[in-house]
């Protein structure tokens, strides 16, 4: 079944991330990337929506991919910016740019955290920020996002 443009949600994850699974597992858990993508993709399904999802440890890609999301039918964007969170103004400047809404998600509780990672250069620009649930994190910022494109289509009925 095709599904409309309306409900794809592209899922970003940054630098690090690709080694979930054995990076820190006290901190970020045993799950894989891969097996955490499909966690996600399965429960866009579920909501009838899809989820892509991709990582990168570079800056400039993960711009990259923002900046061309409405180009590429997607309608919101879901990102963990990994450290970038704490320091990319360029990152920060995209998730301003863009015309999507842009929720930010991390696993761990960056508010319970080192002093350093407290800070989100991101949180103000993006539309919500979801963090501390591990995975479900993602799962959540999937809602998040569907919920938010949703409120930002206009109504097909007129009032
Ligand atoms: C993280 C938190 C960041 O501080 C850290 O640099 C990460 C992962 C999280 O998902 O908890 O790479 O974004």
């Amino acid at each position: 079944m095709a599904r409309s443009a309306a409900s794809r949600v592209l899922v970003l994850h940054g630098p690090n991330l690709n080694l979930l699974g054995t990076r820190e597992p006290t901190v970020y858990g045993r799950t894989s990337l891969a097996r955490l993508d499909r966690e996600i993709q399965r429960h866009a399904t579920g909501r009838g929506a899809e989820a892509v999802c991709r990582q990168s440890n570079h800056e400039g890609q993960l711009i990259d991919w923002m900046q061309g999301a409405a180009r590429e039918g997607f309608t919101a964007i879901v990102i963990n910016p990994g450290a970038l969170t704490h320091y990319s103004l360029a990152l920060r400047d995209a998730v301003s740019a863009v015309s999507v809404p842009v929720i930010e998600v991390h696993l761990s509780n960056i508010h319970g955290r080192e002093e350093f990672r407290r800070h989100s250069v991101i949180a103000a620009v993006a539309r919500g920020q979801i963090a501390g649930f591990g995975p479900a994190s993602y799962l959540l910022g999937v809602d998040a996002a569907l919920q938010s494109a949703a409120a930002g289509r206009p109504s097909r009925r007129p009032r």
